[in-house]
């Protein structure tokens, strides 16, 4: 019997490979030799002082941007599939376009049969309760919905890689938790490899897999850390393990010092 011929030592599950990035705008430099290996279907959370280059990072991630130094490294997706979406904090909706429009414009800009679109878009508005509105524009939806229709409109698009930049921290703590365990929901079932940023440790323990935790400006790399709750994960429930709030105070641990840092840096 053949033995199977593996490859050569180099790890093959990493989605993202980051390979010592650097990033200048202009003389600031926001980004410090940052180097990180994300797995395929992966949930990795970023979590940093404001201003320490998360959205830097996330724009290299996403292609809008190049860095000043180093490499990074995106496993191909398949033919056709975009490459990544991008959900921002706040409002990214289109708008002019109704709630269906906004989440049918990735496939039918790719050119996607119209039953298909109809399908993919029922399914992912129904899995965030949004079919109701579906006829609504941006502007006649809370926040709450105008995010749901985002990650609606992301998930549809069905790209690589997700890549979400704090887009619950402008909403109320119901709604964020809602909003989390809705994610959650939906990830699970699609497994793509996801970029989370955000500034809330709690929010970061409670979604992610992997946490990689960021020091005050230039952005580094402080610690990852492993997130080894088992899924799916039920937002409420797991919030009240003991081993939850360990975690979240450990990861506490790491930031204050860059929080404080950060602060003393811009005086605010
Ligand atoms: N286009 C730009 N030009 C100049 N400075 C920038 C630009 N974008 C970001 N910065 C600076 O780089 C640093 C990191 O910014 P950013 O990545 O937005 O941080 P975060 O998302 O962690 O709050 C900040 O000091 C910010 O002012
Ligand atoms: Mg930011």
């Amino acid at each position: 019997m053949m033995e199977p011929v593996s490859p050569s030592g180099s790890a093959p599950t990493s989605k993202v490979s980051l390979q010592s990035v650097s990033k200048r705008h202009g003389r600031h430099l926001a980004l410090d030799a940052v180097s990180l290996e994300i797995p395929v279907g992966s949930f990795c959370v970023i979590v940093g002082p404001s201003g320490c280059g998360k959205t830097t990072l996330l724009r290299i991630l996403a292609g809008l941007d190049t860095p000043s130094e180093g490499r990074i490294e995106i496993a191909d997706p398949s033919p056709g599939q975009p490459s990544n979406s991008m959900v921002f904090q706040g409002d990214s909706l289109f708008p002019w376009m109704t709630v269906w429009e906004n989440a049918a414009y990735g496939l039918r800009m790719r050119g996607v049969a119209e039953d298909e679109v109809t399908a993919v878009v029922t399914r992912f508005l129904e899995k965030t309760g949004l079919m109701a509105a579906r006829d609504r524009y941006p502007h006649q939806l809370s926040g709450g919905m105008r995010q749901r229709a985002s990650i609606a409109r992301a998930f549809a698009n069905d790209p690589d890689i997700l890549l979400m930049d704090e887009p619950f921290s402008a909403l109320d703590e119901q709604n964020k938790t809602l909003l989390q365990q809705e994610l959650l929901r939906i990830w699970e079932e699609t497994r793509k490899t996801v970029v989370f940023i955000t500034h809330s440790v709690d929010e970061a323990v409670t979604l992610g897999d992997q946490i990689v935790v960021m020091t005050a400006g230039p952005g580094r790399i402080k610690a990852v850390v492993d997130v080894g709750f088992p899924r799916p994960r039920n937002v409420l429930e797991l919030r009240h393990d003991p081993a939850y709030g360990e975690l979240v105070y450990a990861i506490w641990g790491q930031l204050r010092e860059e929080v404080d840092r950060a602060r003393a840096g811009k005086g605010n």
